[in-house]
């Protein structure tokens, strides 16, 4: 089976409810990146970070897959996917993607705020002050903070590096080093990009810019993919 390793972001989840960062009326024009998204955040007011990703966590359990998500399903029937997103959100698991790598961690877990490798899954919305883990240290929730080390960007290169077929969907490329996997990727496969807007993006082989929304042009290309190529 071919391998076809597909890019999420913000924009993949747009159309299930959850905003993305950088579109206007998008979560970073209401919220300061310094004041809810860095470790510095987290050691100035941890309620104030607590509650942000509390309010995410509640509009992600509440959000159901679009068709964009449902789509990478489908795909799995003839290829071998990857899901590598950006998004903390679990609406590819919710569709039933198999393969499903968080580079920026998940909202559904917690982990504990001195040691990383103590992670805990949660079903409530509602992660509060006095949580702790099993060591006795409170609990922040599982994701990657600017400044912080992205643990998951190596196996997200390999595989990457290995990819047949490279589809990106609602991602700005703002944020390294998650944009910086779209140079990984060999120049001679087939690139697909699927975002409403236009982006900066230079020097990329065999790029194919399919200027719509995910709900429509992830189905679209899935279409095509599925008869196509095998
Ligand atoms: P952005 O908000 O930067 O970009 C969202 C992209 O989605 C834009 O290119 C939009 O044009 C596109 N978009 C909007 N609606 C769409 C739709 N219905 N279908 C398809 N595309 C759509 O979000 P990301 O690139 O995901 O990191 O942001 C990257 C990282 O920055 C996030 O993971 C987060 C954030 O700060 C951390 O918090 C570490």
């Amino acid at each position: 089976m071919k391998k076809v390793v597909v890019l999420t972001g913000a924009g993949i989840s747009a159309e299930s409810g959850l905003k993305t960062f950088r579109d206007s009326g998008g979560l970073w024009e209401k919220y300061d990146i310094n004041d809810v998204a860095t470790p510095e955040a987290w050691d100035r007011n941890q309620e104030l970070v607590l509650e942000f990703y509390n309010a995410r966590r509640k509009q992600a359990i509440e959000a159901l897959p679009n068709p964009g998500h449902l789509a990478l399903v489908e795909l799995e029937e003839k290829y071998n996917v990857t899901i590598i997103t950006q998004n903390i959100d679990n609406l590819h698991e919710k569709a039933g993607s198999s393969n499903v790598i968080h580079i920026h961690g998940e909202i559904m877990k917690a982990q504990s705020s001195i040691n990383p490798e103590f992670v805990y899954p949660l079903d409530d919305w509602k992660l509060n002050i006095g949580q702790k883990c099993e060591a006795g240290y409170q609990l922040r929730p599982n994701v990657v903070w600017f400044g912080e080390p992205v643990p998951m960007m190596i196996q997200a290169s390999e595989i990457t590096t290995k990819a047949d077929i490279l589809i990106v969907i609602g991602t700005s490329l703002n944020v390294y080093p998650a944009a910086g996997l779209i140079d990984v990727a060999k120049a001679e496969i087939p690139k697909y990009l699927i975002d409403p807007q236009e982006l900066n993006i230079i020097g990329i082989n065999n790029l194919t810019h399919i200027k719509k929304k995910a709900s429509k042009g992830v189905p679209q290309l899935a279409d095509i993919l599925l008869r196509e190529y095998n």
